[in-house]
């Protein structure tokens, strides 16, 4: 059945709150299975980055039509295993992790328009199957139809000192790491109280503590979890 509908493999939705892991355990999961990963939140950062640089007001952002949001001139390139996200042809992979755009991102997400507007992108991206996307509503809102759901969730001093320490901060410091945390939990909090498509976990995700795991061990229990829904490779291998 899964085969007739979804030619390159199922569809697999992680979702979760700020540094969970999401995005690595991702793109690993599509590493080994030969699918394609979607990070979704590299969507929103792009058009947070394209309205900054715009020089739009950010107390404006909530008017914006879906013709302006054209004019920002956004794309999320398909390459051979994900996207590359660019703004007026130039790749913005780089700038969009800048900490202007962490600060301003889930204004510009709460934004039911700007929502609607990347829906088609990012739902035409699962057309054939064969995809592992993350986000915050890939399970509820985006793909609720997945074959498989995982929220991931992490104890928010952990997600901390692990986004730390993917920055390349020297600085380990609990003082750091505790306002490093109060930092994403402000987002997890915009994030879950917004009206739109808020982050919630699917009724049917499976749930993922990862404080204690490593990447390696995250991967391959969803891997697991893949398998026993059907995941095959593109070249028809049992992954
Ligand atoms: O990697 P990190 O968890 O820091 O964030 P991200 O996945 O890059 O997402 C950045 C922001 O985009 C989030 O804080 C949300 O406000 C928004 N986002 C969303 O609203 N819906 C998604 N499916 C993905 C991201
Ligand atoms: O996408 P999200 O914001 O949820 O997280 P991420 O961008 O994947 O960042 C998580 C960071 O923690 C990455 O540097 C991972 O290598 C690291 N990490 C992890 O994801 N899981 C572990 N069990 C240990 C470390």
């Amino acid at each position: 059945m899964t085969e007739n509908t979804r030619p390159d493999g199922i569809i697999i939705a992680l979702d979760g709150p700020a540094g969970s892991g999401k995005s690595s355990t991702a793109k690993a999961v599509a590493e080994r299975l030969g699918y394609r990963h979607l990070d979704s939140g590299a969507f929103y950062r792009a058009i947070t980055y394209a309205a900054l640089q715009a020089g739009i007001d950010p107390d404006r952002w909530e008017t914006l039509s879906g013709d302006e949001l054209d004019r920002l001139d956004v794309h999320g390139v398909p390459g051979e295993r994900g996207y590359v996200m660019t703004v007026g042809g130039r790749d913005v992979s780089a700038e969009i992790r800048m900490p202007r755009v962490n600060e301003h991102v889930s204004r510009m997400a709460a934004v039911p328009t700007v929502r609607e507007w990347l829906m088609d992108a990012l739902r035409e991206s699962g057309a054939r199957g064969g995809l592992v996307a993350d986000g915050r509503d890939i399970g509820t809102v985006v793909f609720p139809e997945a074959e498989l759901k995982a929220y991931l969730i992490a104890d928010a001093e952990e997600r901390a000192r692990r986004r730390l320490m993917e920055q390349g901060e020297a600085d380990l410091s609990e003082q750091h790491v505790r306002v490093e945390a109060a930092r994403l939990q402000g987002r997890d909090e915009l994030d879950s109280n917004r009206a739109a498509a808020p982050l919630r976990q699917a009724e049917d995700a499976v749930v993922i503590d990862t404080t204690h795991l490593t990447l390696e061990q995250q991967v391959q229990r969803i891997v697991e979890l893949a398998r026993e829904r059907g995941g095959v490779d593109p070249g028809g291998e049992v992954a």
